[in-house]
């Protein structure tokens, strides 16, 4: 199948969602990986697969905005059909996320439009919440939010820790992420006026398993 769709992936740590990307890729290739971090310890996948790695840390910079400027430029040169966030801790700058829209998509470890931001595991279990999960959506300019492509929903266990709510969403990301950007590769789904639409074969593929999506193309 043909790879030519490519993506520049953002990571600030673990990278398992970036090694699931990796693993799952049918449809698109990944160009380049991005830190604002030195040697996130998911660069370690990509330099196993040669995929070739950019870091840009904020202590190398004199500002934060030269940092950004930088980081920036890199994935405007390296010109990937999507940029996509995965587990990247660095807020994006609205001009980017302007110049970007509708080609740069988030993972976010939350039921989204519950828990943007950080510790979404603890507060689900806080809030007593039976079910948690995660959404992947296109980036809008405020934290953790834009249009959602598609949602993975998980039981929660009375009894869970945080770190066993935050494993069992990670299985379910790293399906979820793969698909989503093997779908958008092949054209399965488009952000359409701001609205998400997937065509027959995406909507049949995240019935089956089990992700909550929008609509289909009209
Ligand atoms: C994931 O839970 C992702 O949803 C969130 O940050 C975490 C990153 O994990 N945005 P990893 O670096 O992909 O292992």
């Amino acid at each position: 199948m043909s790879n030519d769709f490519s993506i520049a992936v953002f990571i600030s740590g673990r990278g398992s969602n970036l090694k699931g990307l990796i693993d799952g890729a049918k449809y698109f290739r990944v160009k380049g990986v991005l830190s604002d971090r030195a040697a996130p310890a998911g660069f370690g996948f990509a330099t196993s697969s040669s995929i070739p790695t950019y870091s840009f840390p904020r202590e190398s910079y004199a500002s934060l905005q030269q940092q950004k400027d930088a980081l920036y430029s890199c994935v405007d040169s390296l010109a990937p059909d999507l940029v996509v966030l995965a587990g990247y801790m660095q807020i994006v700058r609205a001009d980017f996320v302007e110049r970007w829209t509708g080609r740069i998509i988030n993972i976010h470890p939350s039921l989204l439009p519950k828990y943007p931001g950080l510790d979404t595991h603890a507060r689900a279990i806080a809030a007593g919440d039976a079910e948690h999960g995660c959404t992947v959506h296109y980036v809008a300019a405020e934290v953790d939010a834009g249009p959602i492509i598609a949602q993975a929903v998980c039981p929660v266990d009375p009894k869970d820790t945080e770190q066993a709510l935050a494993a069992r969403v990670l299985t379910y990301e790293h399906r979820i992420y793969p698909w989503v950007v093997n779908s958008i590769a092949r054209g399965g789904v488009v952000l359409d006026d701001g609205e998400v639409r997937l065509d027959e074969r995406a909507l049949q593929e995240a019935l089956a398993q089990q992700f909550i999506v929008g609509a289909r193309y009209s």
